[in-house]
């Protein structure tokens, strides 16, 4: 809350700022009521493209599209007043160069309302990512397991393992000189993470990364218990809403079928009376 009572919007500089202070909450959200019931608990609320597999049944995220992102943005928007708003940049809607990078972190800040953008890379993204700060641009880097990436790896692996490690360090280290405000950190050995949070100016978000990371972020579906199709080891479920759905689901399916649902209190008028003898004067009123 500012001095005046208004609820103040966290920015890329306050994300910034929590270098070694409290731990920063971030979740992801794609719908408007997700983002009201996460925006109060959260300091970031990305915009994943998880969402490709999340809500859409993609195989990978590889299938999502900037107009994806865009609408699933835009919902977001209206439900957020206090999180800082990130909304991930698609695969091959920034690869190409810094040019096309800045075209689509410019399309989804000015049509979403986000502050900043999520790029996947490290070393190799680093030019992009000075181009695009330098006009404007927050950005958020990923680096580790790049999920993007997922057919170079040739699947879903542990990253920065064994020699690989430097590597990973070199990756945080780049898009932390080239300007990124934070960077998530996922799927790495965790005294790697903590390694890396401890030699870079900038939060570290982990993600199957370490506790001593400068945040934590998770896919909600995930922890909620919507999202089954797998279960990383990293998540950890904080209910079982999608269970919880699907006995709801399958009681509503009983009663229907059995003629309990709709109820005598779920109906107008007077049920079971004859419509001849008045029994509906219509209108809300029972
Ligand atoms: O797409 C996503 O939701 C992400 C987070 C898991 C970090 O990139």
């Amino acid at each position: 809350m500012s001095a005046a009572g208004e609820l103040k919007t966290m920015t890329p500089p306050d994300v910034a700022a929590r270098k070694g202070g409290a731990p920063l909450v971030c979740l992801t959200a794609y719908t408007t009521p997700m983002a009201r019931l996460v925006d109060r608990h959260c300091d970031i609320v990305l915009i994943g493209d998880s969402v490709g597999m999340v809500l859409h049944g993609l195989p990978s995220t590889l299938g999502v599209t900037l107009d994806m992102m865009i609408l699933h943005g835009k919902a977001v928007r209206r439900g957020l007043e206090r999180a800082l708003m990130v909304v991930d940049m698609p695969f091959g809607a920034y690869e190409e160069g810094p040019e096309q990078a800045f075209r689509s972190a410019a399309r989804l800040m000015a049509e979403t309302g986000c502050a900043a953008v999520k790029l996947e890379g490290g070393e190799n993204m680093a030019a992009t990512i000075r181009f695009v700060c330098a006009r404007g641009v927050p950005v958020m880097a990923h680096v580790g397991l790049t999920p993007q990436a997922v057919n170079k790896f040739g699947g879903y692996r542990v990253q920065g393992r064994g020699e690989d490690a430097d590597k990973t360090r070199r990756d945080a280290a780049a898009v932390a000189e080239a300007g990124a405000f934070a960077v998530v950190l996922e799927k790495v050995p965790e005294p790697l993470a903590r390694r890396i949070t401890g030699e870079i100016g900038i939060p570290t978000i982990g993600i199957g990364a370490s506790p001593a990371c400068d945040g934590q972020i998770l896919v909600t579906d995930d922890m909620l218990g919507l999202f089954t199709s797998f279960r990383p080891k990293f998540v950890k479920r904080y209910a079982e809403l999608g269970e919880q759905a699907e006995a709801a689901i399958a009681a509503y399916a009983r009663d229907v079928r059995e003629r309990r649902f709709p109820a005598v209190e779920h109906v107008f008028g007077e049920a079971g009376r004859d419509i001849d003898a008045g029994g509906v004067k219509g209108g809300e009123a029972a």
